[in-house]
């Protein structure tokens, strides 16, 4: 079965990568084009396939807005552009679609679209969720924190995909602060929660305050400002980013040499993946991240589409963890894994770990000497 997948750009480098004419236009004159731009097929994906020789492929069809229009725009409008990026694929043969970054928040997360879909529609967020959590786990092990007594930060708790990170955190750590800006919503999660996980929780509106109490931090919102200040962090955090666009800066990368900071949903995909750019035939479509490796949403979709499920899967903010484990658990099965660590467009490899490791103690051991 083939898939398609909803892209758009999040930020002006991901315009000038895909089109570098657009460099020095001005972001005012980009967004006036996206919005005149019909939704179009941006690249050809081929060459997925998993261990036991099953296939996939498909298409990323582009509908240009910015995350900003996304939200900006009247919904009908962003809507409209999103279902005829749905229908480009559905007439290319896919059979299930992801509504990729704010294409899958805008609005009721995909409820709507899915109503008015051709074909199958997912979010793609149960392994985004899925991956986020493990991702901050394994933050967690390199920089030897033992999560069991260290507190998490969530932003974005309120989230479709924050939500769902607090519950499957919760059981690993001693407390989850959860973090958003509308209190009404924080404490009605807090009231769902409270009782049903294991761990304590609070809650906070001020991410300023929030951020220095955790040890662990992983970010999922829609905020389309850098939000983490790098003099926020503790000495030695892990900070684990889901949010696109990003939440935390280069300046956490450039100012705090001992905080690991890593990109919490890219998987590596089995076979031998080619993202292929349809207007140039032979040149890759670069998404910006490793060779063979995609975004969990994007996975996700591939998945549904090798297990031939033609059905809705992950819509709307309230997240059926079941559908986490289930497709854990098939992103296992079919050779999906986390991609290694990545942040601020190069990998984290294991000499970088170790040098912030060494800045942490040294930040620690500096701290100690002022006192
Ligand atoms: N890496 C991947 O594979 C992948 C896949 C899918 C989605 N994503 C990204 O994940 C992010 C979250 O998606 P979602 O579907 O969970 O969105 P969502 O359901 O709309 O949730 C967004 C959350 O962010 C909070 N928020 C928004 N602006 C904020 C700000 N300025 N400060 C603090 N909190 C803020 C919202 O609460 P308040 O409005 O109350 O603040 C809410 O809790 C998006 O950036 C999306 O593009 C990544």
């Amino acid at each position: 079965m083939k898939f398609a997948f909803v892209i758009h750009p999040t930020s002006l480098e991901d315009v000038i990568r895909y089109e570098p004419g657009a460099v020095g236009k001005g972001r005012p004159l980009i967004e006036k084009i996206m919005e005149w731009m019909p939704a179009y097929t941006a690249a050809r994906v081929t060459g997925v396939c998993t261990p036991d020789g099953r296939t996939t492929e498909g298409w990323f069809v582009a509908a240009t807005y910015m995350p900003e229009q996304m939200l900006a725009l009247p919904r009908e409008t962003v809507y409209a552009k999103i279902l005829s990026a749905i229908r480009i694929g559905a007439d290319l043969g896919a059979e299930v679609v992801g509504l990729g970054a704010f294409t899958g928040v805008v609005g009721d997360a995909g409820l709507t679209i899915a109503e008015r879909s051709p074909i199958a529609v997912t979010t793609g967020n149960s392994l985004t969720i899925a991956a986020g959590v493990k991702s901050l786990l394994r933050g967690a092990h390199e920089m030897e924190i033992d999560p069991a007594c260290a507190t998490a930060v969530v932003i974005g708790a309120t989230g479709s995909i924050g939500s769902a990170c607090v519950e499957l955190i919760a059981p690993h750590v001693e407390h989850v602060v959860m973090v958003a800006r509308n209190a009404t919503r924080l404490r009605k999660l807090l009231d769902d929660l409270a009782g049903k996980v294991p761990c304590s929780l609070s809650i906070e509106t001020d991410i300023r305050a929030a951020v220095p109490r955790g040890q662990l931090v992983l970010t999922a919102t829609t905020s389309t400002q850098e939000l983490i200040e790098p003099a926020d962090l503790q000495t030695g955090a892990v900070v684990c980013e889901l949010s696109l666009p990003h939440d935390v800066g280069r300046r956490v990368a450039i100012e705090r040499p001992d905080v690991l900071v890593t990109e919490g949903g890219n998987i590596r995909v089995p076979g031998r993946p080619r993202f292929e750019r349809v207007r140039e035939p032979g040149r890759d479509f670069d998404l910006g991240l490793a060779p063979g490796t995609a975004l969990a949403c994007m996975s996700e979709t591939m998945l549904l589409a090798i297990e031939n499920r033609r059905e809705h899967y992950t819509l709307g903010r309230g997240i059926d963890l079941e559908k986490v484990r289930e497709i854990d658990e098939l992103a296992e099965r079919a050779g999906f894994e986390l991609a290694d660590m990545r942040a601020f467009d190069k990998p984290v490899t294991p000499g970088a770990i170790a040098a912030i490791k060494t800045a942490a103690r040294e930040r620690r051991a500096s701290a100690v000497g002022t006192v």
